[in-house]
């Protein structure tokens, strides 16, 4: 089977992104600005060091004012400015938000909600995806600006929309509804075969004609699971249909790699992002610390994992990050010195060929007036400044790292399907959630020194030592089947609770937990017993545990540690099984941090997973390889200066290591050695 990246490299029309060295960018904005204020961007973007602008995103309006209309004198001068500057363009199809002359005329254009009501122009993204209305205006503005700019030099890489779903993925308009029929036809051919996939058995909700099923609204009681899971994977399919729509339109006009900026974050989950890879030439995701998490800087981390695993290993690119503050979260935090430059090496280290910024110039007025941008309202005799001119500095030294690739041993497996499943209406514990097993394995990884690949359940893992299955609720057979026989051929899996329990119907795996995985782990759950959330729980070892447990009775599996109190005292919390070569270890519970760190490393050291030296919740080691060279980033986030052994030449400070590497608190140092064979 093709993978991913060899589907995408595969496909007609592919166009690999080129660039000299690692890219330093931003979004630009300038018409929010008097043109007079250009110049000085530019001149202030070539002592930035500044290389990759994105423009034009939101340039509807500007660049097509009225109907039939296309005024572009004012971006062929941006471009001409930027280029001029030898800044190269990331171009913005500028279809993200729709003006008011085109909303005005097409009401039937706007997205409703699962309430039946309909969301207004006024913010932006206000477009149905299923709209052909929407799609036959945005494609015929994608043409001129494509026609018009196909060729010109400066245009290194199309920016199709933008964030595309991250406020409209889910409508419910007519045309949505009818769209999503004809998704459920093409996906199970007759209505009886809906019927038996979505269990509409259960309270009366069988479906006899095609015409009476809706997508998800709002009901009185909770919705059919199965229903909206498949509302879920249609929602994501039809917009990356639009983002095919627009891609083809570019590729009758230009040769240059076509893209659009990826949420792979924790608050935004409309896309499943592995159906994405193949259609995009360059996999661009979109980063920004959210505080609204317990640890922000570890999630930065997780989603940099996942974006190189989307990318199949190759590089990648940071399309937008922040300097400081955004304006979006409830509590927006400005970052500590130094710590802009940290998050950015932490996608570096983690596999990213270029870090970008939202946005050059912070905006005076709208929305996000108190956004933090590359030159903030202080100007350049600010910290951020001075900091932002430091980052571009250190970018262009370390060029060298542009195609290294991150070396993993280990693997996460992560998957849209079992997120939107997991996180239902309706499951045993509201407060047991997906990403919260995910982030946490993740950072018990991390802290334990070992940087893991996140990968896709179906993906090859042929190649790993070890194996994680945070919470994988929704698993089909041929990945539960693909994970057997990695472990029957030696290697190692850690499964976590609440796996493998649904198929991909959302039906529930009958016969005792964890359904898919019960032979691979050789253990058997009777029953969940989720406890309330501060509820003590323990295991014999003494190990903290919380919020879930479940009654295992163990078939081949020999037990490690067992619950020492709750409601499935006595019996077992940790079992490892020995299964064919290799071996499934399977945890029941959520460990606390310290517990779950122990027993990561004691799996991981078992399993012969290399664990980098220096490495802990705070201090980040990760390794990119070249032919010749091994790169060794450390991110030091603490307050205590640290030293490592190390041998080589430091790109950060330039000096030559020879034995110890030191690096201060809240540095960054990135050491080239031999590669070791
Ligand atoms: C992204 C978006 C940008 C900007 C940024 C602010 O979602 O693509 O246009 O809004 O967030 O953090």
């Amino acid at each position: 089977m093709e993978t991913r990246v060899e589907q995408q490299r595969s496909r007609p029309g592919f166009r690999p992104f080129r660039h000299d060295g690692i890219a330093f960018g931003c979004d630009y904005n300038p018409e929010q600005w008097d043109p007079e204020v250009w110049s000085e961007d530019v001149r202030l973007m070539r002592e930035a060091g500044v290389d990759l602008v994105a423009i034009n995103i939101f340039g509807w309006s500007q660049v097509n004012p009225r109907k039939g209309d296309f005024e572009f004198g004012a971006l062929d001068t941006v471009i001409g400015l930027l280029h001029d500057a030898g800044i190269r363009v990331n171009l913005g199809t500028a279809t993200a938000s729709p003006p008011p002359w085109l909303t005005a005329r097409h009401p039937e254009i706007l997205p409703v909600a699962d309430d039946g009501t309909t969301r207004f122009p006024g913010g932006r993204q206000a477009w149905c995806p299923s709209s052909p209305v929407f799609r036959r205006y945005a494609l015929e503005l994608v043409e001129q600006v494509a026609r018009r700019y196909g060729d010109h030099p400066a245009v290194a890489l199309w920016h199709v929309s933008n964030e595309l779903g991250c406020h409209n993925a889910h409508c419910h308009c007519a045309e949505s509804t009818a769209s999503f029929r004809r998704w459920l036809e093409r996906r199970y051919g007759s209505v009886a075969e809906l019927n038996r996939a979505w269990g509409t058995s259960f309270w009366s909700q069988r479906y006899d004609e095609w015409t009476e099923i809706l997508t998800p609204l709002r009901t009185l009681s909770t919705r059919n699971p199965s229903q909206v899971l498949d509302f879920h994977r249609f929602s994501s399919d039809e917009m990356l249909d639009y983002y095919r729509a627009e891609a083809e339109v570019i590729r009758r006009h230009s040769e240059v790699a076509i893209t659009t900026n990826f949420m792979v974050t924790a608050h935004i989950r409309t896309q499943d992002y592995f159906g994405w890879t193949p259609e995009v030439d360059l996999v661009a995701n979109d980063h920004y610390l959210d505080h609204r998490l317990d640890d922000p800087t570890a999630e930065l981390a997780f989603a940099a994992d996942l974006t190189r695993g989307l990318a199949g290993g190759a590089p990648w690119l940071l399309m937008e990050s922040s300097t400081g503050a955004v304006n979006w979260q409830p509590h927006n935090l400005a970052k500590a010195p130094g710590e802009m430059t940290r998050n950015a090496v932490q996608h570096l280290a983690r596999g990213a060929d270029g870090i970008c910024f939202f946005q050059w110039r912070a905006s005076a007025q709208g929305s996000e007036k108190f956004h933090s941008a590359l030159l903030p309202h202080a100007g350049t005799d600010s910290g951020v400044w001075r900091e932002v001119v430091a980052l571009g500095g250190l970018l262009d030294r370390v060029g060298e790292l542009a195609g290294t690739r991150v070396a993993a041993d280990t693997a996460l497996l992560f998957s849209w399907d079992a997120w939107w499943a997991f996180d239902a209406d309706i499951r045993p514990s509201n407060s047991v959630s997906y990403l919260d097993q995910v982030h946490a394995l993740h950072s018990a990884l991390r802290a334990a020194g070992v940087t893991a690949d996140v990968v896709h359940p179906a993906d090859d893992l042929s190649k790993y030592r070890l194996v994680v299955v945070p919470g994988l609720y929704a698993v089909t057979d041929a990945a539960a089947d693909a994970l057997d026989a990695y472990v029957t051929a030696g290697g190692t899996v850690l499964v976590t609770c609440y796996s493998g329990i649904v198929d991909e119907h959302d039906r529930v795996r009958l016969g005792g937990y964890p359904g898919a995985y019960r032979d691979l782990v050789g253990a058997r759950a009777e029953e969940f017993a989720p406890v309330l959330p501060g509820a003590a729980l323990t295991l014999e070892s003494g190990a903290a545990a919380g919020r879930w447990s479940e009654r295992i009775r163990v078939t081949t599996a020999e037990v490690v540690d067992r619950f020492a109190d709750g409601p499935s005292a006595g019996g077992p919390a940790i079992t490892r099984n020995r299964r064919g070569a290799g071996t499934a270890w399977y945890l029941a519970t959520l460990l606390g941090e310290e517990s779950l760190l122990r027993l990561v490393e004691r799996i991981a050291d078992e399993a012969g997973v290399t664990r980098a030296e220096g490495a802990s919740a705070e201090v980040e080691v990760v390794r990119r390889m070249s032919a010749t060279h091994a790169y060794r980033f450390v991110i030091n986030h603490g307050d205590i200066d640290l030293e490592l052994p190390a041998t080589g030449e430091e790109l950060v400070t330039g000096a030559s290591v020879a034995g110890r590497l030191a690096v201060p608190a809240g540095a960054v140092r990135i050491v080239r050695e031999e590669a070791v064979a």
